[in-house]
């Protein structure tokens, strides 16, 4: 039982079934996103792959009012749901391509990063873990086979498992719980 649902996340969630997009993070992933959050007090966190909020209604529920979350997402649409129901002054939502986004950032590291979509996951990992601070939190989902997983994905998932451990500078733990999260860890 998920205890302490973020105030948002009904409404995001009806808006999310009612635009049919079914890439939606679950229960599990974000009341991990929110515990681990708190760990970070006066963090900077990322998220890639906004979608419709609803992972980002978790991790802002989690920080505390010195943190600070940054989403990205490229689908105007989805991002839009998020705008309409998360208007927190520590939460930056940015409508911009991911690839784009990583390539140019010069700030600050993270405290956290959720990697949800293609760019800081599949593509440009190195560059998203270079943007992580010492410490930090990499954290994906879906890495145990899905109904939607398209042909050679799989094979895919396995190299870039293989590609996480074998970097000395990445601790990692594969959980078999929720869709598949990793928890990694930058030393
Ligand atoms: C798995 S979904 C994100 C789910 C969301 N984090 C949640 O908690 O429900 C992946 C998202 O990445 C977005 N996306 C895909 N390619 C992108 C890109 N190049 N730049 C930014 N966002 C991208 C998709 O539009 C989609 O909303």
């Amino acid at each position: 039982m998920i205890l302490r649902i973020p105030e948002t996340y009904g409404k995001i969630r009806e808006a999310t079934s009612e635009l049919r997009f079914d890439m939606a993070s679950d229960l599990y992933t974000g009341s991990l996103l929110k515990t681990l959050v708190a760990a970070k007090p006066a963090g900077l966190f990322l998220e890639l792959g906004t979608g419709t909020g609803l992972a980002t209604a978790w991790i802002a529920a989690g920080m505390d009012e010195q943190s600070s979350l940054v989403s990205v997402e490229n689908n105007a649409i989805l991002i839009e749901v998020a705008r309409k129901y998360i208007a927190d002054s520590r939460v930056t939502l940015v409508l911009m391509d991911a690839y784009e986004w990583i390539l140019n950032y010069k700030g600050p590291g993270f405290d956290l990063i959720f990697a949800d979509a293609m760019p800081g996951k599949y593509d440009l990992f190195d560059e998203t873990i270079g943007i992580l601070n010492s410490g930090g939190f990499y954290i994906i989902d879906d890495m145990l086979p899905q109904p939607n997983w398209p042909a050679g994905h799989a094979e895919k998932v396995e190299h870039f498992i293989r590609q996480m451990e074998d970097r000395d500078d990445l601790l990692t733990t594969k959980m078999n719980w929720s869709t598949g999260i990793m928890i990694v860890v930058k030393k």
